[in-house]
């Protein structure tokens, strides 16, 4: 045992190459550590390691860099605020936006975005931001939420001036706008990253994957995709942009921003355009194949006809209050949009429940299954998921989201041959539909 078993622990724990974060800094960290625990021998370390789950953590807490700041490089948040204000102000009662910062470090981006939210309108009940790391320490200063002026570097004077304290200890940010974020302990590695977390709007996933190797950044790929909505946006950093998974997302081409949306969804190829024209008529028209839901009735047209999530836009534009549960029960196609609006705000099981008594009383249907396999997969049920996907498949060759949601599956399993057959089929199924 050397030191080069715990450089390779390290890297299976967190991903993080020795190399990326520095040879010398790892070793000067090894040495505090076993000083701190009274252990000379770098054998009975890695045997402590891998025994002791606290002093694993206390080492990645140590190695791990929470280099942030507020409103890092700019861009991405004007981008962000334009694609809020353009889909989801005013925001709505019963229809949280949902949007995920991980890696967040010690809070400044998740901060940034709340204050952003808070300025467009957003409360704790209309929005939610999930903040992920898997360092405690950094976790635990930002749910402090107190910073020095190394946090400020850049024109942020407007926001610390209007939603920070200043005292003698630093800047402590309004417990108003602290409501909107929600901290969490989580590794991206985790093959169960946020099991039955439901769908993000939006994620930001910045200056971690650069640290990654190439198949580890594939894998948190496929996992991202996995959380977002379909019409969602995954910010990534800027060296990071070049190293997307072409086949499950497309650039949103916004200079100064790596912004990405998945393939299939109706901000990409030229409809990019008509957010960046949202100040004029622009409508986002949603693909065909784009609404899971393709019973759903028309509905008259409201203010939010032109969201991109127009899966649930459409049960968005219902109050859910007008859906009593006499209507939800006598009429089936509600139900089916009520399980699609429980299941977008995390109501899994409830969701789930209901899914199956449409399938109970109505028979098959692809979009119920479809339906079902994102309840799974929030579930972290991946082969369950898989199951109902192919069930949607089966009844609807063309079905393209079961098909990438397959391809995502088969990837993830290691079976690149069945992931490219499905990525074709939903090649083939998207040029049909935009044909026909
Ligand atoms: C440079 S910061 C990025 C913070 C923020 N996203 C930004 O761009 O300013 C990198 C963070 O990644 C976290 N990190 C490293 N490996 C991780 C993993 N496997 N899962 C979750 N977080 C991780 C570290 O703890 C650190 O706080």
């Amino acid at each position: 045992m050397t030191f080069i078993d715990i450089e390779q622990l390290l890297q299976d724990s967190t991903g993080l190459d020795s190399e990326s974060i520095g040879s010398t800094t790892v070793k000067r960290v090894v040495r505090i550590r076993m000083e701190s625990v009274g252990i000379c021998d770098a054998a009975a370390y890695v045997a402590e390691l891998k025994n002791n789950p606290k002093e694993l953590q206390e080492l990645i807490d140590e190695v791990t860099v929470p280099e942030t700041w507020f409103f890092r490089d700019n861009e991405p948040f004007r981008y962000f605020s334009e694609y809020v204000r353009r889909y989801f102000v005013p925001p709505e009662n019963g229809r949280l936006l949902r949007v995920l910062s991980v890696p967040c470090a010690t809070g400044e981006e998740p901060y940034s975005i709340a204050m952003l939210l808070k300025e467009m309108g957003f409360t704790h009940q209309t929005a939610r931001i999930d903040a992920v790391d898997i360092s405690t320490r950094a976790l635990g200063r930002a749910r402090k939420a107190l910073y020095g002026a190394n946090s400020f570097r850049g024109d942020e004077r407007h926001y610390r001036d209007l939603y920070f304290d200043k005292s003698e200890d630093g800047y402590r940010l309004h417990d108003e706008v602290r409501r909107l974020v929600q901290f969490r302990h989580a590794n991206l590695l985790d093959d169960g990253f946020l099991p039955g977390s439901g769908l993000y709007d939006v994620i930001f996933c910045r200056n971690v994957l650069i640290y990654f190797s190439r198949e580890l950044q594939e894998k948190t790929m496929i996992k991202l995709h996995r959380l977002l909505t379909t019409n969602g946006i995954l910010f990534v950093g800027h060296a990071e942009g070049g190293r997307m998974l072409t086949d499950l997302y497309q650039s949103l081409r916004k200079s100064g921003t790596f912004a990405f949306c998945k393939q299939g969804s109706t901000l990409g190829g030229s409809k990019v355009e008509a957010l960046d024209q949202s100040a004029k008529t622009a409508v986002v028209k949603p693909r065909p194949n784009a609404k899971p839901l393709a019973t759903t009735p028309p509905v008259t047209p409201s203010k939010h006809q032109d969201r991109p999530a127009a899966r649930v836009s459409r049960i968005r534009d219902m109050p859910l209050a007008a859906t009593s549960a006499v209507e939800t029960a006598a009429n089936p196609i509600t139900q089916l949009h009520q399980a699609r609006m429980l299941a977008d705000q995390g109501k899994l099981s409830e969701a789930a429940t209901l899914c199956e008594s449409y399938l109970g009383k109505n028979g098959v249907s692809a979009d119920a299954y479809y339906l079902m396999g994102l309840i799974r997969q929030a579930q972290d049920q991946q082969d369950a998921a898989a199951e109902m996907y192919r069930k949607a498949v089966y009844l609807n060759p063309n079905h393209y989201e079961a098909l990438i949601h397959l391809a995502a599956h088969a990837e993830a399993k290691g079976d690149r041959v069945a992931a490219a057959s499905y990525r074709n089929r939903a090649t083939r199924a998207s040029g049909l539909e935009s044909a026909s």
